[in-house]
């Protein structure tokens, strides 16, 4: 028996992750796994020890796996299978270069995300956390004519940058408010998903009452949300992020805020992450900050966790994977 267990491919679970994903992996017989079983990441130097003759890797968002742990894994390595839909964490040169396949969790968690952006944005565009804070700390005096008025949703133009599952998703249920107008970006137009939700391909930053970031993080987009956007921005814009915090200047998206170029902002992704308790960012009314919780329902981080373990089980077995990332 346990001359079989050892010939069994090795994968590593770098973090405790939800149960199904788990069960998965147990039930399946096809794999000796090990995990890291904290809710923390692990010491990098213990990473690269843990990681070493793997056939396999399960990761979450905070893992870096650029060349210096694809080194350590060494030639063992084919497959890596990411707990996120988010992938600028992976280095995928090397990955490519080293002919290993990578799994991630597209769609699972699509529902989840763009419920989450809703309720971000509606916080931070009719200032519902400043408001719960006035009534607890004695400042709701009377009721006021424009006290804590913010801006709504209907008639409202509300801009895509990066249309993709998530961005429909999120269209599709701003629509219910009455939006006048959808309208979208990306590297190019993208008719059939644009289709679905009636949005057409133009500019944002000038027409944008709600501008929602909802693209991948790469090179190109790296810090694309800067001063020149927020400059050709509405007054009354309110700006949010559930993609990743790289996306935007933050500095950029500070002044902004604090001069009034636009309304207010709601973030669910900074950088770094956490954001540091003291950073200017926490001194603004008008900026809402959330600790990336946008896939954060037990539903789908268990789906998460089930697709990632499908993945890795599938790419072990040399066989096409559930979600796979095309290199
Ligand atoms: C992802 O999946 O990339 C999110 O950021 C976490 O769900």
């Amino acid at each position: 028996f346990h001359r079989a267990m050892s010939m069994l491919p090795k994968v590593f679970v770098t973090r405790r992750v939800p149960p199904d994903g788990l069960d998965i992996l147990r039930k399946s017989g096809q794999v000796q796994f090990e995990m890291w079983d904290s809710d923390d990441p692990m010491p990098r130097m213990e990473l690269l020890k843990k990681v070493k003759g793997c056939d396999g890797i399960l990761c979450v968002l905070t893992e870096k796996i650029d060349a210096q742990l694809l080194e350590a894994a060494g030639p063992n390595l084919k497959v890596v299978s990411t707990m996120s839909v988010g992938f600028d964490h992976l280095s995928l040169d090397e990955l490519k270069k080293r002919e290993i396949r990578v799994g991630y969790t597209p769609d699972v968690l699509t529902d989840c995300v763009a419920e989450l952006t809703v309720a971000l944005l509606l916080a931070t565009s009719r200032r519902l956390i400043e408001a719960t804070h006035e009534a607890k700390t004695g400042g709701w005096g009377t009721w006021r004519t424009l006290w804590l008025c913010g801006h709504e949703l209907a008639n409202s133009t509300v801009g895509i940058l990066g249309l993709g599952r998530i961005g429909v998703a999120i269209a599709e249920r701003l629509k219910p408010f009455k939006v006048k107008k959808f309208i979208y970006t990306d590297v190019t137009p993208r008719p059939e998903l644009a289709n679905m939700i009636e949005a057409e391909y133009d500019k944002l930053a000038e027409q944008s009452d709600f501008l929602a970031v909802c693209c991948a993080l790469t090179p190109e987009t790296h810090g694309i949300c800067n001063f020149n956007l927020f400059s050709k921005m509405k007054k009354n814009a309110i700006f949010i992020n559930t993609s990743r915090g790289g996306v935007v200047n933050q500095e950029d998206l500070y002044e902004a805020l604090s001069t009034g170029l636009i309304a207010g902002a709601g973030l669910d992704v900074t950088t770094p992450e956490p954001l540091p308790t003291h950073h200017p960012l926490y001194t603004l009314k008008n900026c809402v900050i959330l600790p990336h919780i946008a896939s954060a329902s037990y539903t789908t981080r268990n789906a998460m966790s089930a697709l990632a373990a499908n993945n890795l089980l599938a790419g072990l077995r040399g066989e096409p994977m559930p979600k796979e990332l095309k290199l």
